[in-house]
């Protein structure tokens, strides 16, 4: 393999969880730009098909499947449908999250528990779903979606930390299993980008945000676009001997 087909998605088709929302929608025109069909899975159907107009507008294949990531039996039949309408699933991008900003003592624990529900039961319930066909294909590519949270803490956001570091970790032993069978496993750990997750904290709470500028050594928030070629590194065969890992697209955050 030589030049650009190192980072080809030709013939490979993808899921998105969460392929509706900022980090989502633009994750799945990326991997389509790149060659990918992809299947696009969250609740709300209507965004669900801007996305994949899209897809559909970079000349791939697209499909919407409502579901909820916190569903178990969802997701198998988010699979089953993915497989049998677009043929194979080689990528899942688990990206589908919330967050809730109460501090520790405030935040209900039926708050708490869903925040982990659909950010590490939900990329659970995923594996759980796509990955016995990857394994049994043997190539596959699952990424999460971490964060700058998922190495760090931070005040008001235990519920978040919680389950984001978690996510890490559980990619970490999914590669653990899966190593040997083609199948990678790795997590994202993106910077503050603004989408409807964060835009209303980011206007009410700028001196947090400022301090995570101030110890960026690019100096700067994330923009959706600086995410998308560690996506596509980490969805393709460039990176077929990177798993288990975590890597940081934070602008610095992380180093210091
Ligand atoms: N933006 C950031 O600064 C940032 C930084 C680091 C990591 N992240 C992570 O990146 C991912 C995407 O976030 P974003 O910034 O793009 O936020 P967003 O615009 O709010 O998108 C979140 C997506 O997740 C979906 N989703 C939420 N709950 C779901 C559920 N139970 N089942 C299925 N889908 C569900 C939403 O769709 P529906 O509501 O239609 O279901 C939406 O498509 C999240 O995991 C987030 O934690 C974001």
């Amino acid at each position: 393999m030589s030049g650009v087909a190192r980072f080809s998605l030709e013939g490979r088709v993808a899921v998105v969880t969460g392929g509706g929302g900022g980090l989502g929608s633009a994750g799945a025109l990326a991997l389509a730009e790149c060659g990918a069909d992809v299947a696009l899975v969250a609740r709300n159907r209507a965004r669900l098909e801007e996305s994949a107009a899209a897809v559909e507008a970079a000349g791939r294949r697209a499909i919407v499947i409502e579901a909820d990531v916190a569903d178990a039996r969802a997701m198998v039949d988010a699979a089953a449908e993915a497989e049998a309408t677009l043929g194979r699933v080689d990528v899942l991008f688990n990206n589908a999250g919330i967050t809730n900003p109460q501090t520790v003592l405030e935040i209900s624990p039926e708050d708490f528990l869903r925040v982990q529900e659909v950010n590490i039961a939900g990329a659970f319930h995923a594996v759980r779903a796509f990955a016995p066909a990857m394994l049994a294909r043997g190539f596959g590519r699952i990424i999460n979606m971490g964060s700058i949270l998922s190495g760090r803490g931070m005040a008001n956001r235990s519920a978040y930390c919680a389950s984001k570091a978690g996510l890490a970790n559980f990619g970490a032993a999914c590669a653990f299993e899966f190593g040997g069978r083609g199948v990678t496993v790795n997590t994202l750990g993106a910077t503050v980008i603004v989408t409807d997750l964060n835009r209303e904290l980011v206007r009410t709470q700028p001196e947090l945000y400022a301090r995570v500028v101030d110890r960026t050594p690019l100096g700067r928030l994330g923009e959706v676009e600086d995410l998308m070629g560690a996506l596509i590194f980490l969805a393709s065969p460039a990176s077929g001997f990177v798993t288990g890992q975590t890597l940081f697209v934070d602008g610095g955050y992380t180093a210091g």
